[in-house]
């Protein structure tokens, strides 16, 4: 049964087919509505993902059952297995959940006993966020038509972001030249697999894609949050309008969102022209179409 859990599990080719089926259908490629039925599991809260697993499930005619499991039996202790296990006996066919643990798939696929719905992971703690990953590639791509040679950073909070990690494999994979600069203390040492850690200013004028990352007050120390000031961080690591008018005219900005504006990106620039976050937003549907598509193996129309 195929599940849609590390966009760096899944073969390079079939990740650039799912690139493709993005952009297909975001040109307008038809789509075959489906008889299927999924639900959406957040233990964490989404504007973005949530929202757009929705609407990419309405596109492609799936019945939806949404979850909230604080007022599921998950609260009496019933196990993310056992719910699972319940959800398909009923007869969904497709789980999206985001949790706060990393690998929260893990323990569920390694039980036996009863058949669980195909999962999709909408993110797990600061493990990977596979759609997000998958809409900024069809974000980039869309603008460069490859990902080979681009030179890629990512800036800011990388020890704790689940995008970084699943965007700093699968783009060194696709033979992106990647860096990365943020805080000493939020640089984990693992990155050094896919790529160097360089000043912010580094070599900038040649950067083709700089991806920032949203501080994650919610997953760093009491004492890092109390020892943050917002103005130093900006001021180190954020895009200004100097930092802005210094890169080349066809690179693009891109960020996961919530941006935190005036502290990841000036506020003034997160509509700018080089911005694409709200693109990457849009794209985001069209992707976990994609995904839907790929993950419950289904067929698809080609006109
Ligand atoms: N980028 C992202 O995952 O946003 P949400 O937390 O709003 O889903």
């Amino acid at each position: 049964m195929r599940h849609f859990l590390n966009i760096n599990a899944i073969e390079l080719d079939d990740v650039l087919d799912l690139v493709h089926r993005a952009l297909a259908i975001k040109a307008g490629r038809s789509v075959i509505q489906s008889n299927l039925t999924v639900t959406n599991l957040f233990f964490e809260n989404s504007t973005r993902t949530h929202s757009s697993f929705q609407m990419a499930e309405n596109r492609l005619g799936y019945q939806q059952i949404d979850i909230d499991p604080q007022q599921s039996s998950m609260s009496k202790g019933e196990s993310l297995t056992d719910t699972l296990k319940t959800l398909k006996a009923i007869g969904v066919d497709v789980a999206v959940i985001r949790h706060t643990v990393n690998n929260w798939y893990d323990q569920v696929l390694t039980a036996t006993g009863h058949e669980i719905p195909h999962l999709i992971n909408a993110g797990d703690g600061s493990g990977q966020h596979p759609s997000q990953s998958l809409l900024d590639l069809v974000t980039i791509y869309e603008q460069f038509n490859h990902f080979a040679g681009l030179n890629i950073r990512i800036v800011g909070d990388l020890a704790h972001s689940r995008v970084a990690r699943s965007n700093a494999e699968i783009l060194h994979h696709l033979g992106a030249n990647m860096t990365f600069s943020g805080p000493k203390d939020w640089q984990p040492n693992d990155f050094g697999k896919f790529g160097q850690f360089v000043a912010i200013d580094d070599d900038w004028e040649n950067l083709d894609v700089v991806i920032f990352l949203r501080v994650q007050h919610e997953r760093i120390t009491q004492t890092e949050n109390q020892n943050f000031s917002t103005k130093q961080y900006h001021e180190q690591f954020g895009l200004n309008r100097a930092r802005y008018e210094r890169l080349k005219a066809a690179a693009i900005i891109m960020h996961p969102a919530p941006v935190n504006r005036d502290v990841e990106i000036a506020d003034e620039l997160v509509e700018a022209p080089k911005s694409r976050i709200f693109e990457q937003m849009n794209n985001g549907v069209y992707a976990r179409m994609a995904i839907l598509e790929y993950t419950t193996e289904a067929t698809y129309a080609t006109h």
